[in-house]
């Protein structure tokens, strides 16, 4: 029985020793010292022993229990130690390192203008609508009193998707697609994305307009002035001056383009002593939007009576107002995302 002890107290001491992590040594005790342990066999055996044998016997099983039990406590302990020590140097914050910052983000230029022009017209009461990129050839061209063989089809080089559907090549569907579904009184204004076959410094195949119309029983000629007048006023300044040219386009009549004075040259055409100003071409004055009173045959299509209802519409370019507001003299740079062009907006 002794040496049998000796050689369990010597395997079990080893074992102890090489053990490493907390539940490789609570597995030790409870093969040990747990109820069925081993050694707690032992312990339970002793009553079976000649009752002259039982008290040495059961001193040097206590003995060895206290043993293994103190050694198991030790080693526990130092296990633990242990893994604090590594758990500090492996987990070891330098917190002398620059914190790892999150960039703000800003606005797009293009937006920043949009809402700007979305607040004016606000402000008069317009209410914002939208439509489809891919439109169809009746709300881009034949509605709007552009037919099949029309020359000013040329003016807008279209993008086409297959089933007859093409991108649309401005922002004017949306009038269509609006007085479709809805009876006058109408103030609407349209942003959106556009697209065109062309691309050079200032001119990008997609780009932005802000469409805008207003139907009602008495619309005239006076309230477009008015309602552009005082929204170039507002964008621009206060002194800008502004002149309206006859024009055309097949779905207002009359048409006109509208023009401010040059924001570069303040009008004179000059850029210093004896050159022309580039940006106005020596003019003094910016085309800025083209606009009209509704033709009598759009009213036609969407079902309006034009004995009835009149109104105007009118259409910018989103990135020739931010270019002109800003300087900017190339329009591929709205697209680029250089965040050092852009942080220039925020
Ligand atoms: N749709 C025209 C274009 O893209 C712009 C335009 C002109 C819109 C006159 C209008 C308008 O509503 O009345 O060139």
């Amino acid at each position: 029985m002794n040496d049998s002890l000796d050689a369990l107290e010597g395997e079990i001491l080893d074992r102890i020793q090489q053990s490493n992590s907390e539940t490789e040594i609570e597995e030790l005790r409870v093969e040990t010292l747990g109820r069925k342990g081993r050694l707690t066999l032992l312990l339970r055996a002793l009553k079976d022993l000649p009752s002259e044998e039982r008290p040495r016997a059961g001193e040097r099983l206590n003995q060895l229990r206290r043993a293994l039990e103190a050694r198991l406590d030790e080693r526990l302990s130092a296990v633990k130690a242990q893994s604090r020590e590594r758990a500090l140097k492996e987990e070891q914050v330098d917190i002398t390192l620059p914190g790892s910052r999150w960039e703000r983000g800003g606005t797009h230029p293009l937006t920043l203008v949009i809402d700007e022009i979305i607040d004016v017209f606000w402000g008069m009461g317009f209410e914002i609508a939208r439509g489809p990129d891919i439109e169809d050839d009746y709300h881009n061209f034949e509605a709007l009193n552009i037919p099949k063989d029309h020359p000013a089809r040329d003016m807008q080089d279209t993008f086409f998707v297959s089933d007859g559907r093409l991108l649309r090549t401005h922002t004017s569907p949306v009038q269509i697609r609006t007085m479709e579904s809805r009876q006058p009184p109408l103030q609407i204004i349209v942003p959106g994305a556009v697209y065109r076959h062309d691309d050079d410094a200032t001119h990008s195949p997609m780009f932005h307009q802000v469409e805008g119309f207003m139907v009602d029983n008495h619309i005239a000629f006076s309230d477009l002035k008015g309602v552009l007048t005082h929204f170039l006023r507002q964008v621009f300044s206060a002194e800008t001056g502004v002149r309206f040219r006859p024009s055309f386009f097949p779905f207002t009549e009359p048409s006109a383009e509208i023009d401010i004075q040059c924001l570069i040259c303040g009008g004179h055409g000059k850029a210093g002593e004896d050159q022309t100003c580039r940006v106005c071409k020596g003019t003094g004055w910016l085309e800025i939007l083209g606009a009209g009173m509704i033709d009598p045959q759009v009213f036609r299509f969407v079902g309006y009576d034009p004995e009835k209802v009149s109104g105007f519409a009118f259409g910018m370019g989103v990135e020739r107002i931010a270019m002109l507001k800003h300087g900017i003299d190339d329009i591929r740079l709205f697209y680029q995302n250089d965040v050092r062009f852009l942080r220039q907006f925020g």
